[in-house]
């Protein structure tokens, strides 16, 4: 009986040191006492999962971008490179080879700092030959929005691809500005 009482108290000790050991060491490792009281902050698998985030990754994914972006720090990072690359979304309306014909769109040689509607060969929407006449051209500004959205620029246009990154405006600005 004696014995019985020993190996119990001996058990019942042995338990709560273990008890003690274990706690003590996850709150060394975590701050917590138990698993449920991880915060959002620290998992990553929880923070991917906020509403925040999720937002986030939504405008990624539709190519909105944030209104605070400096046109001029971003034209001038522009590549020709890549601005070359990216026009062959253009490809299916329009050429860029010095003298090749016109598509559904205009020829784009020589067309930077050149006269809005800048050739004679093409015929034109109103809306751009109104800026013609006006004497606009094509400066790197005005290439950067009507790439951006067409029909905001010239309501009324026949161009309708958006470019809506403002790095690839800018890339493919830099290879236009190559093209002369
Ligand atoms: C679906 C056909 C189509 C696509 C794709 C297209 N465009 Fe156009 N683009 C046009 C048409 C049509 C016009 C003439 C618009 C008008 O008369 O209103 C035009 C006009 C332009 C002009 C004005 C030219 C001038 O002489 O004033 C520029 C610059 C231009 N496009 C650049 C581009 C670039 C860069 C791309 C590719 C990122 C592109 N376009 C993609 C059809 C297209």
């Amino acid at each position: 009986m004696k014995n019985l009482m020993r190996v119990f108290i001996v058990t019942v000790l042995a338990a709560d040191l273990f008890a003690i050991v274990y706690f003590t060491g996850h709150y060394v490792n975590t701050g917590h006492f138990l698993p449920a009281q991880h915060g959002n902050e620290t998992n990553p698998v929880l923070a991917a999962l906020t509403p925040e985030t999720a937002e986030a990754s939504d405008s990624d994914a539709s190519g909105v971008e944030a209104k605070n972006v400096d046109m001029s720090v971003v034209l001038a990072a522009g590549d020709p490179t890549l601005g070359q690359k990216i026009s062959n979304k253009c490809k299916a309306c329009h050429t860029f080879d010095s003298g090749a014909p016109n598509k559904t769109g205009p020829n784009l040689w020589n067309v930077v700092g050149g006269p809005i509607a800048h050739l004679d060969s093409f015929s034109y929407s109103s809306a751009l030959a109104k800026r013609h006449e006006a004497g606009d051209t094509w400066t790197e500004e005005n290439l950067y929005h009507f790439l951006e959205n067409p029909k905001d620029f010239a309501p009324g246009t026949k161009m309708v691809l958006k470019i809506r990154k403002s790095e690839e405006r800018a890339h493919l600005i830099a290879y236009l500005k190559t093209l002369k």
